[in-house]
């Protein structure tokens, strides 16, 4: 054995000797080899700087150089490497070939923004000699190995921005050195370890961004050189430990988006802190009084958590303020009294609070001032002038300002954002705020401003939104707002805009919502609207609009919602009647002949007889012998065919509607259009002009059927006054009554309201007693075909009248393949789609419909096809009773009960288990009389 030990000794001295020979050391050359080993695993861009710098070393050991000159590697001076550092090398690949065990010397381990991927292996734990390592923005997944804890001299360790899972290692509070840790932007979960609170060097600690949840441990406090402290968007919980007030070094405490709650503790605001960041937590209670008691707060956010109480005086004169978030919470206070002058301040928004008063005019001298949101709060009073001409947004909607929007806003020269919405204010837009050429959004709905819109809005040359809705502007749309090539948003509805709408919104090639709906927009939708694009969104309900829905790209897919309420409109869209040409078309398909009458017989009628044959019809007026009595036999006036002067008649009609024009137009039917027209003063009646009349080669039967139609009088039937036909025109002239239809009153909210439980019982009534005297006391018995909300009309007293009956026979119109087109869509009997039959019972059926839309206050839609399995109880006034309008009496519940018992039956889907119009007012009244009976035994 000792023999042994002395031949070993002279060879290790040897090797000593050996290794002291300046050139590649064993170690440095073994160390190249493995990294190039582990280089080769790799996913190496071609022009990479490792692709041509790693090139093999030369196997001769006579080469004097102590270190391989390959990208991204140095040694240490015996030779060793000891820095890696392949930064932002476009490198994809893994460490599972790295040479953790060889590379023992390294001391700076970089890998930052790469493709890194897999675990980071335990091995690293054996590269004691590391002092900083990176391997931040890259893939690399699976837990932080323990064995990092290993790493005693390590003082930089960066993960950040990568897929790491697993809870933190509580070994990483056994790195003395360490001085800066950074691991945010993983999917790191589990709690906080207290044992880095060990970590007394560290100055950073960054965790944001993680799936940590737990309380903070209170040992945070305990890290006496921390200045930064990064806890943000996490799911962390509990309270905010007080002993982080004993972080004497900390500059940086950001613990926004957590789930902390409690308190904000005393003590944090006498840090010298320049950034406070607290938002989006349930914080609750008062904020601490000591508040930018440090001197140094610059950026300081408590937003969206329950805090409440006032804003703690300190912060009156915290003048290092930069960027200020007190939104959504509960402070309160009169705001003028609350904040000081910050002249650096950039940033500040107080809105969602309950703050009140008035603004301060101390605004104008935060000359830095960009961004100012004071929305929903109950601040009063009205805009001051200035704001710093800094500002790019300014954000006080919802607030309860007044008076008029200040032209000085016009000399902010930056303004993006515009947000005064919601307010009460008043007057003009000033025309200086033209001069804002970088607006982006503005947004002055829900006022009162006036006036009408004026060409200036051209200088907005930038704008995205437009938002004026729910004013009371007036006048027309200026076509200059074509211009605005960058508009997405233009909502200008319920304001009360006229005129036509400008052909030239048709080149806002950015639009994606235009909403028009609610103003007095009139004339034809322009044929601009054939440049918008298909799949806007378009609401141009509730105007004055006529004339066809074009067949534009912008309207394939047009809902009926959104041109309702325009009743001068037509076309195949829901809701709407089909127009004139559409009716001749469909004519077209099925009557050859009758196409040739169509086009023919006026053709004739101007050449043969002259310019016009009106004259089968003349107008008699007389004196009005009871005013009181205006229904009566005597009262007021009708038009008799068998009188003359037709061509006077014809004169004045033309005369008082201004040759038809649309100004008169008062609505669409589906046989004609319907004018308003004043024929002597205070003698109103309306006038159908027909689309096609003249298709009767019979005129003596067609005078017949006039004669049988103005002599019909029923207080509950609209009257035929007389008839006028004219190469030109051809019209029908009937009563005139000044409520309108039931569809439009309906369709109101504010109309609806005043049509009360037992006017509705009354209109429905009304509406059968009508039906009812057509189909069984006229002879031949009279067939509507078209009962629907649009043609029953409402009389000045809430009376109801049921308009255009007969026509359909009058017109002739009596064809069987007619009546699909007739009748109005959601009130078409179900068996018309087979039959092609009308009969009464189309007509009950059409009854049902409306007597149930008069109950629910709107189409019943899905409800009719459901009804007849539906039942009784589920039928309820509480269930479908239009919510607009107070409860019933409960006499008068009965009553609306009973109707829509009777609508159930009349909607029924054979036509033979329907009542008849009779049966249904027998129905309706035999509940009146136990009800009459019941209520006279009571009193
Ligand atoms: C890189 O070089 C290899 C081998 O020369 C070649 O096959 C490959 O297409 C190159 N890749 C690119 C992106 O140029
Ligand atoms: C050793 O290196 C020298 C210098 O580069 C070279 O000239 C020589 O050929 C090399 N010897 C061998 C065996 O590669
Ligand atoms: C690594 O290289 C990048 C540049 O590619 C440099 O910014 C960074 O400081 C280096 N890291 C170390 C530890 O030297
Ligand atoms: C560092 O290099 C020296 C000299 O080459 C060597 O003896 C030592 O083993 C290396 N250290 C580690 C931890 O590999
Ligand atoms: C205002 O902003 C400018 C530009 O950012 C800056 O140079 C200046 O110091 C700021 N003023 C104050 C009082 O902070
Ligand atoms: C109305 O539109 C429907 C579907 O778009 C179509 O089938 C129908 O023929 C149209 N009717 C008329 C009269 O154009």
């Amino acid at each position: 054995m000792a023999s042994s030990k002395f031949l070993l000794l002279p060879l290790a001295l040897l090797l000593v000797a050996l290794s002291f020979v300046p050139n590649f050391t064993s170690a440095s050359l073994e160390e190249a080899n493995a990294l190039q080993k582990w280089k080769a695993s790799l996913q190496i861009p071609n022009n990479s700087q490792i692709v041509s710098s790693w090139t093999p070393l030369p196997t001769n050991t006579s080469v004097p150089t102590s270190c391989p000159s390959w990208f991204g590697i140095s040694c240490n001076a015996d030779g060793n490497i000891n820095m890696l550092n392949l930064s932002r090398s476009e490198l994809k690949g893994t460490l599972h070939q790295f040479p953790f065990s060889i590379l023992g010397n390294l001391t700076h381990f970089e890998l930052s923004v790469n493709s890194f991927f897999g675990p980071i292996p335990p091995e690293i734990g054996l590269l004691s000699k590391l002092v900083y390592l990176n391997f931040s923005t890259n893939q690399f997944s699976g837990v932080i190995p323990p064995t990092i804890g290993k790493l005693s001299q390590l003082t930089v360790l960066i993960f950040f921005k990568n897929d790491l899972t697993g809870s933190i290692p509580r070994e990483l509070g056994n790195m003395n050195s360490l001085i800066d840790l950074e691991l945010s932007h993983n999917q790191l979960n589990g709690s906080i370890p207290s044992s880095l609170g060990d970590l007394k060097s560290l100055n950073i600690l960054y965790l944001h961004r993680n799936q940590l949840s737990g309380p903070i441990p209170n040992e945070l406090g305990n890290m006496k050189s921390l200045t930064e402290l990064d806890l943000g968007s996490n799911q962390l919980n509990g309270s905010i430990p007080s002993s982080l007030k004993n972080l004497i070094s900390l500059q940086i405490l950001n613990l926004c988006v957590n789930k902390l709650s409690g308190h904000i503790p005393q003590g944090i605001g006498s840090l010298q802190l320049f950034r406070l960041v607290l938002g989006k937590n349930k914080l609750s209670g008062k904020l601490p009084d000591d508040l930018c008691q440090g001197g140094k707060l610059q950026r300081f956010s408590v937003s969206e958590n329950q805090l409440s109480g006032h804003i703690p005086r300190g912060l009156w004169n915290c003048s290092t303020l930069i960027r200020v978030r007190f939104d959504f919470n509960q402070f309160h206070g009169y705001i003028s009294n609350t904040f000081g002058v910050y002249p650096s301040l950039k940033f500040f928004d107080v809105s969602h609070n309950k703050f009140h008063g008035q603004l301060s005019q101390n605004w104008g001298k935060c000359k830095n001032l960009t961004a100012l949101k004071m929305a929903y709060n109950k601040i009063s009073g009205s805009i001051p002038r200035e704001f710093g001409n800094s500002i790019k947004v300014l954000d006080l909607s919802s607030n309860h300002l007044v008076g008029q929007i200040p032209k000085e806003l016009g000399e902010m020269k930056g303004l993006l954002n515009l947000n005064l919405s919601d307010n009460n204010l008043s007057g003009v837009i000033p025309q200086e705020l033209g001069s804002l050429h970088g607006l982006l959004t503005l947004d002055l709905s829900k006022n009162m401003i006036n006036g009408s819109l004026q060409r200036y809005i051209v200088d907005w040359v930038r704008i995205n939104h437009i938002y004026l809705s729910n004013n009371k502007l007036s006048g027309k749309i200026p076509s200059e707002i074509g211009k605005l090539s960058q508009l997405n948003v233009l909502d200008l509805s319920w304001n009360s805009l006229t005129k036509e709408i400008p052909s030239e919104i048709g080149s806002l090639k950015s639009l994606e919502m235009m909403n028009l709906s609610h103003n007095k927009l009139s004339g034809s939708i322009p044929n601009g609207f054939s440049n918008l694009p298909r799949g806007i969104h378009i609401d141009l309900s509730y105007n004055e609009l006529r004339g066809p829905v074009p067949v534009y790209a912008a309207f394939l897919n047009v809902s009926g919602e959104a041109l309702q309420g325009n009743d001068c409109l037509c076309g195949n869209v829901t809701g709407l009647k089909l127009c004139e040409s559409q009716i001749i078309m469909k004519k077209k398909n099925h009557f050859h002949h009758k196409l040739i009458l169509v086009t023919i017989v006026p053709l004739f009628a101007a050449l043969l007889l002259g310019l016009f044959m009106c004259g089968l019809i003349a107008y008699r007026r007389r004196k009005r012998t009871s005013p009181q009595n205006p229904s009566g036999e005597e009262g007021g006036k009708f038009f008799s065919i068998t009188s003359f002067d037709g061509q006077a008649m014809y004169d004045e009609i033309i005369k008082a509607t201004n040759d038809f024009d649309d100004a008169y137009c008062i609505g669409m039917g589906g046989y004609g259009t319907v004018y308003k027209a004043e024929l002597q003063p205070n003698n109103l009646v309306a006038v159908k002009k027909l689309h096609s009349s003249s298709e009767n080669d019979d005129h003596i039967g067609f005078l017949n059927e006039v004669r049988a139609l103005t002599n019909i009088r029923h207080k509950n039937i609209v009257k035929l006054y007389g008839y006028c036909f004219h190469a030109r025109h051809s019209f029908l002239i009937y009563e005139y009554l000044e409520k309108g239809s039931l569809k439009s009153l309906l369709s109101s909210d504010i109309t609806a309201r005043e049509l009360d439980w037992l006017k509705r019982v009354r209109i429905v009534r009304a509406v059968a007693n009508g039906l009812a005297y057509m189909h069984h006391d006229c002879t031949p018995r009279i067939i509507h075909r078209d009962i629907s909300g649009a043609n029953i009309l409402l009389d000045s007293d809430y009376g109801a009248h049921i308009s255009d009956f007969g026509t359909a026979k009058l017109l002739k119109l009596d064809s069987s393949n007619w009546t699909a087109v007739v009748g109005t869509y959601g009130y078409i009997a179900p068996e018309l789609a087979y039959t092609m039959l009308a009969t009464e019972k189309c007509d009950v059926f059409s009854f049902g419909v409306v007597a149930l839309e008069v109950i629910m206050g709107k189409h019943p839609g899905e409800l009719i096809s459901s009804l007849p399995t539906l039942s009784i109880d589920n039928l309820l006034l509480a269930n479908v009773g239009d919510r607009r309008i107070p409860p019933p009496s409960s006499l008068v519940e009965k009553l609306a009960h009973s109707i829509l018992n009777v609508s159930r039956a009349c909607l029924k889907y054979n036509p033979h288990e329907r009542p008849t119009m009779r049966q249904v007012t027998e129905l309706l009244s035999v509940d009146d009389r136990l009800w009459m009976k019941r209520h006279v035994s009571v009193t």
